[in-house]
């Protein structure tokens, strides 16, 4: 792998930084989120770095189930189980202050072909049996822009091994961004993985076919507007006997 990432200053997790726009976005706490979260297990199921669940009991229908990772408020995970009655969707993100928009948003609209998780997704092949998952969802995940975080990337190899863990044989990644040095790490990784690529949009926004069915993120209204968004989809065709 011999792409590197731009230098950059100020530290990440709490802080999200955009390429090339000088942006650091700081996201606030919001107040009682834990108790707030804690008061509807029907909805969200909260995970600690101490803790295991497995999660296969959340949806018995036999739906195919999508996996979104790094959901943030929730907007993405809670349009597409809307408008897909046919699927199961489970949104994972590892804050708080973030998840607690997207309950919010279920309380407010109920779905009920979504859960929502609140844990870090290192321990996401804890939580689902192997083979279970149709579709894992990538949306604006953090760039981690600094060489020394790279192992935290939701590309990097070590969490491409868990998706091709998860995923059934012909399940498929979907893959968004607007950083084109996370997308080109992505293209790399993706392809070293042995995943099959089936699509790959340079500029998401501005082709009419990839366009139509798109599902506008929070990230993606307020920071895809500034240059191209990028979108990657790859299918896993399991291990070659
Ligand atoms: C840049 S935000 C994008 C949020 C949303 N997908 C969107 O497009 O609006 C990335 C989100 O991924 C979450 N995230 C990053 N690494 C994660 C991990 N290992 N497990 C769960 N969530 C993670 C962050 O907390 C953050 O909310």
């Amino acid at each position: 792998m011999s792409l590197r990432f731009p230098a950059s200053s100020g530290d990440a997790g709490l802080f999200i930084e955009k390429e090339g726009s000088g942006l650091n976005m700081r996201l606030r706490p919001v107040k009682n989120a834990a108790e707030r979260i804690a008061g509807h297990p029907e909805v969200i199921t909260t995970i600690d770095r101490n803790e295991t669940k497995r999660l296969d009991a959340v949806f018995t229908g036999g739906r195919p189930l999508h996996l979104e990772i790094g959901a943030g408020k929730g907007r993405f995970a809670h349009t597409l189980a809307s408008r897909r009655p046919d699927i199961d969707c489970i949104a994972v993100e590892k804050y708080d202050y973030a998840i607690v928009k997207a309950l919010d948003k279920v309380l407010s609209a109920p779905l009920e072909n979504l859960h929502l998780v609140r844990m870090d997704a290192e321990k996401i092949t804890d939580c689902l049996d192997p083979s279970s998952i149709a579709v894992i969802h990538l949306n604006f995940s953090d760039p981690w822009p600094k060489a020394r975080h790279e192992k935290r990337r939701l590309t990097h190899p070590r969490f491409l091994k868990r998706f091709k863990t998860l995923l059934e044989p012909g399940g498929t990644v979907e893959f968004k961004t607007d950083n084109r040095v996370f997308f080109e790490y992505s293209l790399l990784t993706l392809q070293h993985a042995g995943f099959m690529f089936e699509d790959v949009c340079l500029d998401l926004h501005h082709e009419d076919e990839a366009d139509r069915d798109n599902i506008m993120t929070e990230f993606e209204e307020k920071y895809g507007k500034d240059g191209p968004v990028y979108k990657i989809r790859v299918r896993y065709e399991g291990e070659k006997t």
